[in-house]
C-alpha cells in the first residue's frame, strides 16, 4: 500500500523537533490516580517533571509535592502550593539546603543516617522526619535508605536531635510493572514500624514513594491492580493501619501527557544488523534518558503512515554521536518499511524525566522546546 498523501509534502518534516505537553492530560491522569487510591495522600514527585503549567494545576487540585531540593520546593511556592504540604524527600542535602526549606515552610523531612537526624536537628529544629528504608533490590544500590535493623537506632537519634518521627518512607524504584512490586517493602516497614512502636515512637505516616508505571509499549497492568494490592500489602503488614498512607507519584501523572515531535535524521543499513532509524531527537535532546537501557520503552510511531503500511524492524537511535543515545526495547521497534529521512515520527510517554535531563548543548544540540497544550 502506497503511503497517504502528506499535508505540504515533505513540508512538516523539517519542523524543528518539540515535546507538546497536555496539561489537561495530566490532571486526568492525576484524578485516575487519587481515585484508585483514594484515602491516601497523593504527592506528586516534582523531579519526574516541574513545568511551572503542571505545578499551577497539581497545586491548585490541593494534593502535596514530594521535592528533592529547595529549587524545587521553590517552584511548587511559585505554583501556589502550601508549604505545609510540602515534603523534602531526598535525603540528600546540604545543610544549608535543609535551612533554606524550613525557612520556605517545609517541616517534613525524609533521612535515612544519624548525621542527617543531627543536621536536622541543628537547623530545622521541631521538624518531622520520615525514616527512609532500603528497599531490596535497591533500584540505587545503597545510595538511599536505612537498612530495617538500623531504623530504630536512627529515629532515636532524630528524636534525642528534636525531630518528630512522623513514619517511615520508602521507593521501590520507578515504572514497576508488577502490582506486587510493594510487598517485600511494605512488609518490611510493618516490621519495623512496630520497633518504633516499642520504643515509645508514634510513627503516623508510611510514606510508600513512586513507581506506578505509565504506558509504555509493554503490557502494563491497570492502575487499580496496583492500588488493590498495595492496599492488601498494608492490610497484611500493618495491625493497624497508619493513619496516613502516602504516595509519590511522578511518571504515572506526567508521562503519558507529552509526545514529542520530530523527524527521521538518517536512515543506515549495516550488514551484520537491520536498520537503524536515526532519530532527530534522542536521549540527550529529548532527555529520553531512560530509553538507554530500556527501562522505559517509548512507544514510537510514524503518524504519515496508514495502519497497514508494511512494517519491518527497525533499531532505534538519537542523532548524537554517541554510543548510550538509544532506545532500546525488549523487542525490536516495528515501523514502515518505506520510512525514510524527513519523514516525521512521534514518541509518547515523553513527559516524565526527559525536559529536565536533557543535555545542554551536547554534540552542538539544544534542548527540545515544550510548548503546552490544553
Ligand atoms: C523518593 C521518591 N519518590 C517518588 C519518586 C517518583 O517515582 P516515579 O516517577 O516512578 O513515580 C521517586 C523517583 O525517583 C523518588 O525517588
Amino acid at each position: 500500500m502506497s503511503r497517504p498523501p502528506r499535508s505540504g509534502a515533505r513540508g512538516p518534516a523539517f519542523a524543528p523537533s518539540h515535546m507538546a505537553l497536555d496539561v489537561a492530560a495530566a490532571r486526568a491522569a492525576l484524578t485516575a490516580t487519587a481515585t484508585a487510591f483514594a484515602g491516601f495522600r497523593v504527592r506528586y514527585a516534582v523531579k519526574a517533571n516541574p513545568h511551572p503549567a503542571l505545578l499551577r494545576s497539581f497545586a491548585a487540585r490541593g494534593i502535596g509535592f514530594d521535592v528533592a531540593s529547595v529549587a524545587e520546593a521553590d517552584l511548587c511556592l511559585d505554583a501556589g502550593a502550601d508549604a505545609a504540604h510540602l515534603t523534602y524527600g531526598n535525603p540528600i542535602r546540604s545543610t544549608r539546603d535543609i535551612a533554606r526549606a524550613y525557612d520556605r515552610g517545609v517541616r517534613v523531612f525524609a533521612l535515612d543516617t544519624a548525621d542527617e537526624a543531627r543536621r536536622l536537628g541543628a537547623v530545622a529544629p521541631g521538624a518531622g522526619a520520615l525514616i527512609r528504608l532500603a528497599v531490596e533490590p535497591a533500584p540505587a544500590g545503597r545510595k538511599f535508605g536505612c537498612l530495617p535493623r538500623e531504623a530504630t537506632t536512627i529515629a532515636s537519634s532524630a528524636a534525642r536531635a528534636g525531630l518528630d518521627v512522623v513514619g517511615l518512607a520508602l521507593h521501590i524504584g520507578t515504572q514497576r510493572r508488577d502490582p506486587r512490586a510493594w510487598d517485600a517493602a511494605v512488609a518490611s516497614a510493618a516490621r519495623v514500624w512496630e520497633l518504633l512502636r516499642r520504643t515509645g515512637m508514634s510513627p503516623r505516616v508510611l510514606d510508600l514513594g513512586g513507581g506506578l508505571p505509565a504506558r509504555d509499549r509493554r503490557p502494563t497492568p491497570p492502575l487499580t491492580e496496583f492500588a488493590t494490592a498495595i492496599r492488601a500489602a498494608v492490610a497484611r503488614g500493618f495491625d493497624e493501619p497508619p493513619a496516613e498512607v502516602a504516595i509519590n507519584p511522578g511518571r504515572v501523572l506526567v508521562a503519558e501527557a507529552a509526545v514529542l515531535f520530530t523527524t527521521v535524521h538518517a536512515v543506515a543499513h549495516r550488514e551484520d544488523a537491520v536498520r537503524w532509524v536515526f532519530l532527530g531527537a534522542g536521549v540527550w535532546n529529548a532527555g529520553l534518558v531512560d530509553g538507554r537501557d530500556g527501562r522505559f520503552e517509548y512507544p514510537v510511531t510514524a503518524p504519515d503512515f496508514a495502519p497497514d503500511e508494511p512494517v519491518s524492524d527497525a533499531l532505534l537511535g538519537g542523532p548524537t554521536c554517541d554510543g548510550a543515545d538509544v532506545l532500546r526495547a525488549g523487542d525490536p521497534y516495528r515501523l514502515p518499511s518505506a520510512l525514510r529521512e524527513g519523514d516525521r515520527v512521534a514518541v509518547w510517554s515523553v513527559g516524565a524525566y526527559t525536559t529536565t535531563t536533557a543535555a545542554v548543548g551536547f554534540n552542538g544540540l539544544a534542548p527540545l522546546p515544550v510548548h503546552v497544550v490544553g
